[in-house]
C-alpha cells in the first residue's frame, strides 16, 4: 500500500516539478537530503510515530519506499514507446530521478544498517538464516548503487568514457533485481506468518517489478521488430500480473491459520475471563501475541485499579529483537497507561508486546489515556 503511494508521489512529483528539476536540480537533492538526515536522526532517538502519519508517511522515508517509487520511475522509463510523452519525459529526467532515487534511500541505509550491520559483524550467529542472507545482499546492494549514484551525476558523467559509462550503468538491471529480493527476503516470514503488511508488500513489489521485466523484453523486441504492437501486449501483460499478483496474495494469506493473522484477533491464551464491562479487578492477567516469529506473553498485576508491574510471562519471539522489546517493556512500565509505538527496526517483534499489553490491560478493564 504505501509502496503504490510512494509510486504514485514520485508520478505526481514529476509532473509537478518537471520544468524546475530541470533546470536546477540542486535544490532538490538538498531537501530530500535533509529528509533522510531527519530519518537518521529521528531513528537514533528512537522518536516513533502513530496514526497515519506512522503508518503512512514516515514509513515512505524510513523503509526507503519513496525512494523505491522513483527507482520504479527510472526503470520504467525506457520500456514507454519511442516518441511517447512518458518516454521523453522520464528519459530527460532519469538522471535527477536517479539521483533523488538514491538520496531518499540513504537515510534507510545508514537507520536500518546501523542494527543490521552491527548484528552481522558482533553476533551473525543469531541471526535468522535468510536475515543474515538478507543483510549480506543489502551490503552488496549499497556497493552497486554507489557507483551508479556518483555516476549519475552530470559533471561526473561528462569526464567519463561515455562507453564505460554505458556499462557502468549496466549494473542497474542487477540492482533492481536486488531490491526486489530484498525486500521479499525481509518480507516473506512476517508473511508466511499472516503479516498483511508483509503480504501485500511481497505481491505489490512481485507485481512492479514482474511487469517491468516483462516490458523491459518487449521493449527489446519491438525494436528487432516494427510491427509489435508495444502497446497491446504491455496492457495484456499487465492484466496477466495483476492476476498472478491478486493470486500470491491470496495464496499466502491464506497459507497462514487465523491464530498467526497479524489481526488483532490474534491475541490468544487468556487465562482470565473477558469482563464483560470494562470494570478494573485487581489480580494478574496475561494476554498472547505474535511477535515477529513467535509468540510473546505480556503479564500485568493490578493493583487497587492501577498497574505495579509488566513482565514477558513467556518469550518465544526472536532473541534478535529482544533488546527492543525489553527496552519497550521498560517505557510500559513506567508509563503504563500511555500510547507507546512500535521500534523501527523490531515492527514486528514491538508490535507483538504492544498488542500483547493491551489485550491484557483490556482483560483487567482499564482504559489508557
Ligand atoms: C541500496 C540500498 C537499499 C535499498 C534500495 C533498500 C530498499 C528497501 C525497500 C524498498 C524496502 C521495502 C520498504 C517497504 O516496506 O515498502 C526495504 C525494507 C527493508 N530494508 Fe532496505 N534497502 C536498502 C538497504 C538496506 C540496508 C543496508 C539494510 C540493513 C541491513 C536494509 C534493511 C531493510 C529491512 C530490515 C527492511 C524491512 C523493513 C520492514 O518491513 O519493517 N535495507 N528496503
Amino acid at each position: 500500500m504505501v509502496f503504490l503511494i510512494a509510486i504514485l508521489t514520485a508520478i505526481l512529483f514529476v509532473l509537478i516539478f518537471e520544468k524546475p528539476l530541470k533546470k536546477n536540480p540542486v535544490p532538490f537533492y538538498l531537501i530530500f537530503a535533509g529528509l533522510s538526515l531527519a530519518v537518521v536522526i529521528v531513528n537514533r532517538l528512537g522518536i516513533t510515530f502513530e496514526g497515519f502519519l506512522g503508518n503512512y508517511i514516515y514509513p515512505l522515508f524510513s523503509k526507503a519506499t519513496l525512494g523505491a517509487g522513483f527507482f520504479v520511475l527510472v526503470m520504467y522509463a525506457v520500456t514507454f514507446k519511442n516518441g511517447s510523452r512518458a518516454i521523453k519525459l522520464l528519459m530527460s529526467l532519469r538522471g535527477e530521478l536517479s539521483i533523488i532515487a538514491s538520496i531518499l534511500t540513504l537515510g534507510h541505509i545508514v537507520a536500518y544498517g546501523i542494527t543490521y550491520l552491527s548484528k552481522l559483524l558482533t553476533a551473525p550467529s543469531k541471526m535468522q538464516p535468510i536475515v543474515l542472507i538478507a543483510t549480506i545482499l543489502s551490503v552488496v546492494m549499497v556497493l552497486v548503487l554507489m557507483p551508479l549514484f556518483i555516476t549519475s551525476f552530470k559533471k561526473i558523467r561528462r569526464k567519463m568514457n561515455p562507453l564505460k559509462w554505458k556499462k557502468l550503468q549496466r549494473f542497474a538491471y542487477g540492482f533492481y533485481f536486488l531490491v526486489y529480493l530484498h525486500v521479499v527476503l525481509f518480507n516473506i516470514t512476517a508473511a508466511l506468518k499472516g503479516s498483511e503488511r508483509s503480504i501485500v508488500n511481497v505481491s505489490v513489489y512481485s507485481a512492479v517489478f514482474l511487469w517491468y521485466l516483462i516490458c523491459r523484453i518487449l521493449k527489446y523486441r519491438s525494436t528487432k521488430n516494427k510491427d509489435l504492437n508495444l502497446n497491446l501486449f504491455r496492457y495484456v501483460s499487465l492484466a496477466i500480473v495483476l492476476l498472478l499478483s491478486v493470486g500470491l496474495f491470496f495464496a499466502l494469506k491464506f497459507k497462514t491459520t487465523p491464530k498467526e493473522s497479524d489481526a488483532p484477533e490474534e491475541v490468544v491464551a487468556s487465562e482470565e475471563p473477558q469482563p464483560e464491562e470494562p470494570s478494573v479487578v485487581d489480580g494478574t492477567y496475561s494476554a498472547t501475541a505474535l511477535g515477529y516469529e513467535g509468540n510473546i506473553t505480556v503479564e500485568i498485576v493490578v493493583k487497587d485499579g492501577e498497574v505495579t508491574d509488566v513482565y514477558f510471562s513467556s518469550y518465544e519471539d526472536d532473541e534478535e529483537y529482544k533488546v527492543y522489546s525489553d527496552d519497550l517493556i521498560k517505557t510500559i512500565k513506567e508509563h503504563p497507561l500511555d500510547n507507546i509505538d512500535t521500534v523501527s527496526g523490531a515492527t514486528f517483534s514491538t508490535r507483538g508486546v504492544i498488542k500483547a499489553y493491551e489485550a491484557a490491560l483490556k482483560k483487567a478493564g482499564i482504559e489508557k489515556h
